[in-house]
């Protein structure tokens, strides 16, 4: 049986906050000199920089949008907002916003819904913590996060939206979980999504995130479940952002 076609790669930046313009100008050249034929790419700056590319060799994301219409609601960004501006996707669930702004699985779950009911790409965010991977719970708790979507939207939703994988344990460590590791979670994923729909979850996209740089890359997204990355600080750097990109090409 022939081996079925891998997914497209996609490489996502997440600044997180962090950047400035001239790291907008600098990243706008660096990849004004590629021509990416068999990646995506995909920038996520913080929100204030989102209208401050022009005309990039890339696509542009958010980092978060609220569950909320509109409203006073002092500091929040609205999906109809972000719908008006050059952004093709939208992070959310990332295990950032679940730790220090108390996201749970049904509001991210809500945030999901207004992001694809808006048109917009989710670049859906899961992940455990050291003490879940050795707890020896870590598949119950990653299928508790793949449910909340699920349950709130269908397993059509995954037609339309892109998975992370980032184990937190691996985020901002310089840990990076070897590509054994992250295949074995992606399968689970696939596998998962693959009880409700078997076409759905050969098409998803998933991506691994957590300390991927450009010594690791190529490893990890030629694993066969592991469809590119999302990567946070080496996309601070051009250099090593285009490389990881490279990688995938
Ligand atoms: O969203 C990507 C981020 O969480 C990974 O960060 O610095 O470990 O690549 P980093």
């Amino acid at each position: 049986m022939n081996k079925p076609q891998k997914r497209k790669i996609l490489v996502a930046g997440n600044w997180k906050m962090n950047g400035n313009l001239a790291l907008i100008d600098s990243m706008s050249q660096t990849f004004a000199t590629q021509d990416f034929k068999h990646v995506d790419v995909v920038v996520c700056p913080p929100a204030v920089y989102l209208s401050s590319f022009n005309e990039p060799d890339f696509a542009i994301g958010a980092q978060n949008v609220s569950h909320l219409d509109g409203g006073a609601y002092t500091g929040e960004v609205s999906i109809s907002m972000l719908s008006e501006l050059p952004v093709k996707y939208v992070i959310v669930g990332h295990s950032e916003r679940r730790e220090y702004f108390n996201e749970s699985n049904e509001l991210i779950a809500e945030k999901v819904y207004k992001i694809l009911e808006c048109g917009l790409t989710p670049i859906f965010c899961i992940g455990e913590s050291e003490q879940i991977r050795e707890s020896g719970k870590l598949f119950g708790f990653l299928a508790e996060q793949l449910d909340a979507v699920i349950n709130r939207i269908g397993i059509q939703a995954f037609n339309q939206l892109i998975v992370a994988y980032e184990p937190i344990w691996a985020i901002g460590t310089g840990k990076t979980a070897t590509p054994e590791q992250a295949q074995e979670v992606h399968h689970f994923i696939r596998e998962h999504l693959a009880g409700h729909d078997a076409n759905t979850a050969s098409g998803v996209r998933i991506l691994y995130g957590g300390s991927v740089n450009a010594a690791s890359a190529s490893a990890l997204f030629s694993q066969p479940d592991v469809d590119g990355g999302l990567v946070g600080g080496a996309s601070l750097k051009p250099t090593e952002f285009v490389n990881i990109c490279l990688a995938a090409e």
